[in-house]
This record gives structure tokens, sequence and C-alpha cells, in this order.
């Protein structure tokens, strides 16, 4: 187990457009995601972007607890040069956080169901529809690919909060998001 340092807001890494990995299959990829996974897990976060440890390449680690999405936990998944594409245009709120902007959280619009297009650390594509915290999740994460970090999508700064204060934002909503 290896776990990797998180750079955090203000590293230019994070605001690079992260190039696409050219050989899913490459040992160095899998020993890549398999670092991601710790990490995450070590944090604890449910989603890390290769540029959140430095790499800036076009892969993504994530998960969804069982607790987040009525009670199907999807377990940690890796997903190599994904794309994503809205499948309504309905959007929700919902209190984020990254593991990159370390004690804050913000309310976030994100489309509610999408499909996830890409590619597993087998070669295989992977096409899935996520809905709710899952496709909350996906959108954070493919996000740092391109560079933007959540904060650049809340509507409004009176939106963002400390962790200990973030409850004021979710009276509405039913719990406090976990970093990713
Ligand atoms: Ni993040």
């Amino acid at each position: 187990m290896a776990l990797l340092t998180i750079s955090q807001i203000g590293n230019p890494v994070l605001r690079a457009i992260a190039s696409p990995v050219a050989d899913p299959t490459a040992p160095e990829i899998a020993r890549l995601a398999a670092d991601m996974i710790d990490t995450m897990l070590d944090a604890p976060g449910v989603g890390l972007a290769a540029p959140q440890v430095g790499e800036s390449l076009r892969m993504i680690v994530y998960r969804v607890p069982a607790a987040r999405s009525g009670g199907v936990e999807i377990p940690p998944t890796v997903l190599i040069n994904p794309v994503i594409e809205a499948l309504t245009d309905e959007t929700e709120s919902g209190l984020e956080g990254c593991l990159s902007v370390p004690a804050l959280r913000g309310l976030v619009p994100r489309v509610t169901r999408i499909r996830v297009s890409g590619v597993g650390l087998d070669g295989a594509p992977i096409s899935r529809i996520a809905e709710g915290f899952h496709a909350r999740v996906v959108q954070h994460e493919c996000d740092h690919l391109d560079g933007h970090l959540y904060l650049d999508r809340v509507t409004d700064t009176r939106l963002l909060a400390t962790l200990e204060e973030s409850h004021h934002l979710t009276d509405a909503l039913t719990r406090a998001g976990d970093p990713s």
C-alpha cells in the first residue's frame, strides 16, 4: 500500500487539462490506480482524480457508500479516459467537499442523471448510468480532469462553509458531503 501526496488548491496541476491515458493496461497505470484507491480510502474520501496526486492524466477512482445511495454500495472503481453525457436537464444542489480544498464544503448544482463511459484497467470499455450521489461524485471527479474545482461551480460564495458550519447549508439536505 502506498499513500500518495494530495495536491492542494493553488497547485497548478489542479488547473491543467489532463492528458488521455495512452495505454490503460500499462502496469504503471494499474499501480497508480491501486495507490489512488489506497489514498482515497485513507483520507478518507469518496473520490480522487489523478491530477490530485500530481499525475495530469484522465483517470479517476471513486466509491459510493451504501448510506449515500439507498443501500446500494459501489466499491472502489477505476475509470480511465472517462466521458460524461448528461441524460437530463434536471439539476440538484448538494454539499460537496474536495480533498484538495481542506475543511470547506459548498452547495453545488449537478445534473441528476448521466451516462459515464470510459475504459477499465483491463482495457475493456465501461458504460454505466449514474444517478443522484453517484452522478455527483463522477461529475466532481471528471471536473478535475479539465482543471475545474467544485468551488468554480458554487453559484454564490454564501453557499460555502467550513465543515463545522456546513450544517447551516444543509438544513434542507440530509447530510454533509464527504470530500472527493
Ligand atoms: Ni475533488
